[in-house]
């Protein structure tokens, strides 16, 4: 669409005509736009989470206790799995002997997450060590195809027999060389008898914020571009668990990596925790979001759901989990964080009480006792805190509960639900913790079509939802689309937000992440009132004012119509002359999806609009989301 015809007023439909007025405005939400974080299709391990190295510990999945994949022997060697009398810790009890067969230099390779980014910068690595050995180490990052070394760096052996010691090392390099590249660790035999046993081999690039087991830095900016307010932490099905005893242990995912189990996620590959509750809450800070801690409630994917009797265990550790995060050293669980190096508490607000505890046959026992068990005990020690029930069916309702919404409809539903929280009583606020439509119009689930979509016209349909969100902010605090991350290589649902591989550079944002970014981007700290000459449909729009801006902005979305739509817009004061900026974004048709490794199709358009007699005029076509921010006073 040029944008000599979106400006153009000819057009053949009477345009609406919209009036921002400045009286009986109503303060937003400071949430509305928000993360919602689970690891899924390799988003934690795999994703933003940096480390490099897969299966960095020997771990396994659902079928095996540990395993080598994808690990294989490089030069002359044979590898296997053994659980040492001398394990490196209770946790990682399983590593890998490396076993010479002839003099010479020999080891273990990783391909990483598919592949490495080898990039001009410095990686920092460790790896643990039992055996004797007085020689150097080599850590190298080679091609993947010709075996050629691309950096590496010596690493003098301080290993013995006495027990399992660590190496840490800088692995330098000057290049950019593509991510079709392996990791291997080596040494040099001297004998055919060489034995050495490793365990938790790491490798991270430099991280976002420098932090010490960090978050990849070009996913992390992604993040920040879409301007949020929250993030749902740590799920979603993961947190629940898919099997008796496998739900997300937050004491399991703290302390030092050696001392991390992890365990098989509900998406069922291995997670290492390595991205634990200390690692949630610093991400959030270098977000500068508030957290939305989700704790475990008493219900396991297949259904299995914790007794009344039973379920006081389960409270206490809730509890202890929020006192780690925000007691003092005064406190038993505050003294454990403040023992690992972090002295001032994290700040948490809001609590939810476990993941859609409608499904699985969790509904009956969540309103009858589990939900009110968790409820009167958290509001009891930590009156401050907003607690979500993880479903609106809630029966009943205690005051001032919040209500984590989800839907994952078609795009149609999505822009019926315009207007879903309209007439919602304000005494249960409602958190939209996961949204994204998944269906198509004739509702079929699109999870299991990877690698494509969302598609565009989902993408406006998911517009027109948001606005409903935002026009109601007495009610609603705001609303985050899940999945976020995707990695291309392995994954289990679609549509996700983000889609990713090991090259750090072909990430894709989806028709929805533009859809999501220029909306959070351009927020109201005041609704305002409208007054249309038009229903709503195939138009739907909201305004409201940036009062740290000076700014009145207008948002809408046109969804569905066979023709372009006009509009005239006058913001309070808004006079002839008054120049405002309007964005609007399209794509070529309602079936336009961000491929990975394609073009991105969604279509961005900035321009200086000044107001005529009739306001601000100008014309969306069909399939459209657009700003118009008009900044009636400089901010200096
Ligand atoms: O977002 C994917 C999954 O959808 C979440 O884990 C779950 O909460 C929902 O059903």
């Amino acid at each position: 669409m040029r944008l000599s015809s979106l400006l153009s007023l000819a057009t053949n439909v009477a345009a609406v005509t919209i009036s921002v007025s400045k009286d009986e405005g109503k303060d937003a939400s400071p949430l509305q736009y928000g993360l919602m974080f689970e690891d899924i299709n390799f988003s934690g391990d795999g994703g933003i989470y940096a480390e490099l190295i897969r299966n960095r510990a020997f771990q396994g999945d659902e079928f095996m206790p540990s395993t080598l994949d994808p690990w294989s022997a490089f030069g002359p060697a044979d590898i296997s799995l053994f659980n040492l009398t001398t394990p490196l810790s209770s946790a990682l009890p399983t590593s890998v002997t490396v076993k010479g067969r002839a003099r010479g230099e020999i080891g273990i390779s990783n391909p990483g997450y598919w592949g490495i980014d080898v990039l001009p910068q410095t990686y920092k690595g460790s790896f643990w060590v039992f055996g004797d050995y007085q020689g150097d180490f080599k850590a190298a990052l080679r091609s993947a195809s010709s075996g050629e070394i691309l950096a590496s760096v010596n690493i003098p052996s301080h290993s013995n027999t006495r027990g399992w010691t660590k190496h840490e090392f800088a692995l330098d390099s000057d290049i950019a060389a593509g991510y079709k590249t392996n990791f291997t660790l080596t040494f040099v035999a001297e004998s055919s008898h060489q034995v050495l046993n490793f365990n938790l081999i790491s490798l991270f690039p430099p991280t976002y914020n420098n932090r010490e087991n960090g978050l990849r830095q070009d996913l992390m900016q992604s993040l920040k571009d879409l301007n949020p307010s929250f993030m749902r932490i740590p799920g979603g099905n993961n947190l629940q668990g898919k099997l008796p005893g496998s739900r997300w242990k937050w004491n399991e995912t703290i302390g030092d990596l050696i001392d991390r189990p992890g365990r098989t996620g509900a998406w069922r590959y291995h997670n290492t925790d390595g991205l634990g509750l200390i690692e949630y809450m610093l991400w959030c800070q270098d977000l500068k979001v508030e957290p939305v801690l989700i704790l475990w409630a008493g219900l396991y994917l297949d259904g299995t759901v914790i007794p009344e009797n039973e379920l006081d265990f389960y409270v206490q550790d809730a509890l202890h989990e929020i006192e780690f995060l925000t007691g003092d050293a005064s406190t038993e669980y505050g003294a454990k964080r403040v023992a690992l190096g972090y002295a001032t508490p994290f700040e948490i607000n809001f609590v939810g009480v476990g993941n859609e505890d409608h499904f699985s046959s969790g509904m009956t026992s969540y309103n009858e006792y589990r939900f009110r068990m968790f409820f009167d005990a958290i509001s009891e020690k930590y009156p401050h805190l907003q607690i979500l029930s993880s479903t609106i069916e809630l029966d009943p309702i205690p005051k001032g509960a919040v209500l984590d919404y989800h839907d994952y409809g078609n795009p149609d539903g999505a822009v019926r639900n315009f207007t879903l929280f309209d007439d919602q009583d304000a005494s249960n606020k409602i958190l939209v913790g996961e949204y994204g439509v998944a269906r198509n119009n004739g509702n079929e689930v699109l999870w299991k079509d990877h690698r494509k979509r969302p598609w565009w016209i989902a993408s406006v349909a998911e517009a027109v939802f948001y606005l409903g969100v935002e026009r109601n902010p007495d009610t609603v605090y705001g609303c985050a689309f899940a999945p976020l991350l995707q990695n291309i290589e392995s994954y289990q649902w679609n549509p996700n937000l983000i889609t990713f591989n090991a090259n750090t550079s072909a990430t894709v944002r989806s028709t929805s992440f533009h859809v999501m970014e220029l909306l959070s981007n351009n927020r109201f700290t005041t609704l305002l009132p409208v007054e249309n000459s038009d229903e709503y449909d195939p138009g739907f729009w909201v305004a409201g004012l940036n009062d740290d801006l000076n700014t009145y902005v207008w948002k809408g979305a046109v969804y569905n119509t066979t023709t372009e739509q006009e509009f005239e817009i006058n913001f309070p004061g808004s006079q002839q002359g008054a120049v405002a900026e309007l964005t609007v974004l399209t794509a070529p048709d309602p079936f336009s999806e961000n491929i990975f490794g394609e073009p991105d199709l969604v279509d961005t358009r900035r321009t200086r609009l000044e107001a005529g007699q009739k306001g601000f005029a100008f014309v969306l076509p069909q399939w459209s989301v657009a700003v118009l921010s008009w900044q009636y006073r400089s901010t200096k």
